[in-house]
């Protein structure tokens, strides 16, 4: 085993070779989305941290100026160091790390898709619940081996629909594959969204 992993984190060993990595939005923490990941896959381990951002006593994965506006060198901060602990964290648990599937809802999908774009080769999936464009990279990675699930609200006050099709296009021109789904629904998750985000995961190859 390697170091202990330094989030705070809740780790629950599946009977498959896939771990799905849930990321909380903000004011979450660990104990969020356990219930969400047993739904999508009850076979799958479950590897959850807290951010480590406060806001108000909030916590979140990385700082925002304003909703919606990011900053963005604590975003770019943020994300290696979150990666970094997946890899010592699949290292401690002996994950298989070809198959760590990121599972964010708001927050946590905006960080998933910002390590998607600066740590290509860390994620084979992405499932990304409500989530914006965290930032447009100057060079594009190779995403052409990653599949990823956008799912957003038609009546969402914080991701406009614009901003779903944006960034399902930037993945997209990075390789990726990419399925966007609209649900009849606001910032929050529907029984539609985790239906077919379970239905999207059978499918996936790995
Ligand atoms: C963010 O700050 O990541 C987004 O505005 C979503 C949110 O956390 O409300």
């Amino acid at each position: 085993m390697g170091p202990q992993p330094d989030f705070i984190h809740q780790f629950v060993p599946g009977k498959s070779d896939r771990t799905l990595l849930l990321l909380h939005g903000t004011g979450g923490d660990e104990r969020d989305l356990i219930p969400l990941g047993h739904e999508l896959d009850s076979n799958a381990s479950l590897l959850s941290p807290r951010g480590k951002v406060l806001e108000n006593g909030r916590p979140r994965f990385f700082r925002r100026l304003a909703e919606g506006v990011f900053d963005l060198e604590d975003l770019q901060k943020r994300t290696h160091e979150l990666a970094d602990f997946v890899n010592s964290a699949a290292k401690h648990y002996q994950i298989n790390n070809k198959q760590i599937i990121a599972v964010g809802y708001s927050n946590g999908a905006n960080i998933a898709a910002s390590m998607l774009l600066l740590r290509p080769g860390l994620l084979s999936a992405g499932l990304l619940l409500r989530a914006m464009v965290p930032f447009v990279p100057d060079k594009l990675p190779n995403l052409s081996s990653v599949t990823v699930f956008i799912g957003a609200g038609t009546f969402d006050p914080i991701v406009p629909a614009s901003n779903t099709k944006e960034l399902a296009e930037l993945l997209r021109s990075a390789g990726a594959d990419v399925t966007t789904r609209f649900f009849q629904s606001g910032h929050e998750l529907t029984s539609d969204d985790v239906d077919l985000a379970r239905e999207w995961l059978t499918r996936l190859q790995y």
